[in-house]
């Protein structure tokens, strides 16, 4: 695995298109996580892959001194506008959560909304969050699972990928909980993983494709297609899942986009 191409194509990807649309389609999660986490004043906390500040804002506004970090300098910037904006008070660093740059047992709480799972390492990444968490302190992470609606998405996407020397764990075995746990009960004393939903409405399914592949990787891997001019049979695959999981009947298109919510506890 070409780990160092792998996260050039993550900043590139991610630095792809407007991110506010899909913030804002994953904000609900980010105050799942933080009251999951039971974050509060004074904790100090890491978010890792922390996007414009999702959960980084919703820790700051309970009172907790964080730290965001996240590998795509695009993303640094538009979080560090978007905290300065909302007035609060977050340190923003660049980072990859496969080499997290703090020392050890820096943080009594590291989230990572939609983050780490993108990590092209999953031991690395879980060994790097337990690095810098103190004995006690709390891991909470949500990842799409496999056979929900994004994890449909993601599997439909990928079928247009070119193919890799080598293959890349795909993302959303962090959303199945035997692989979740199996990845973290060594490191962790406790491991709890609840299945959420995010529910999303959009005019019509022309409007969630478009929301969809308004940024990042999607964004990224539709210009590629378009390219290749398979653009039209990744939409028509894509509108099929849209129209197996639309929960709206004849007006508007309603999902339900099922995540792996995981809390973990370090040894004390
Ligand atoms: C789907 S966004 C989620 C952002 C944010 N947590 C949220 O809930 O809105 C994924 C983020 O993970 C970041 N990311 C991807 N790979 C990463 C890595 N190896 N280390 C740190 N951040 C990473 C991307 O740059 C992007 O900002």
């Amino acid at each position: 695995m070409d780990v160092d191409a792998l996260k050039e194509q993550a900043r590139h990807g991610w630095s792809q298109g407007e991110y506010a649309p899909i913030s804002a389609l994953l904000r609900p999660a980010a105050s799942v996580l933080v009251d999951e986490c039971a974050i509060s004043a004074g904790q100090e906390v890491l978010d890792a892959g922390a996007g414009d500040g999702n959960v980084a804002i919703a820790a700051a506004a309970e009172g907790a001194s964080v730290t965001a970090c996240d590998i795509t300098p695009l993303m640094i910037e538009r979080g560090r506008a978007r905290s300065a904006a909302e007035g609060v008070d977050i340190r923003w660093v660049e980072g990859d959560v496969e080499a997290l740059p703090f020392p050890d047992e820096s943080f009594e709480c590291v989230t990572s909304a939609f983050g780490l799972f993108l990590a092209p390492r999953p031991a690395v990444a879980a060994a790097e969050v337990f690095r810098v968490l103190r004995p006690g302190g709390t891991f909470g992470m949500t990842a799409w699972t496999p056979d929900g609606f994004m994890g449909r998405v993601f599997a439909e996407g990928r079928r247009f990928d070119p193919p890799q020397a080598e293959p890349v764990p795909v993302s959303t075995e962090w959303g199945d909980e035997p692989i979740a746990r199996s990845r973290l009960e060594g490191l962790a004393s406790s491991v709890r993983c609840e299945r959420r939903t995010l529910r999303w409405e959009f005019a019509s399914s022309q409007e969630c494709w478009e929301r969809l592949g308004s940024a990042g990787p999607a964004a990224a891997r539709r210009r590629s297609a378009a390219a290749a001019r398979s653009l039209e049979e990744m939409r028509s695959a894509v509108m099929g899942v849209i129209s197996a999981l639309d929960q709206g009947g004849a007006g508007a298109v309603v999902i339900e986009a099922e995540y792996l919510l995981t809390v973990a506890r370090k040894r004390g």
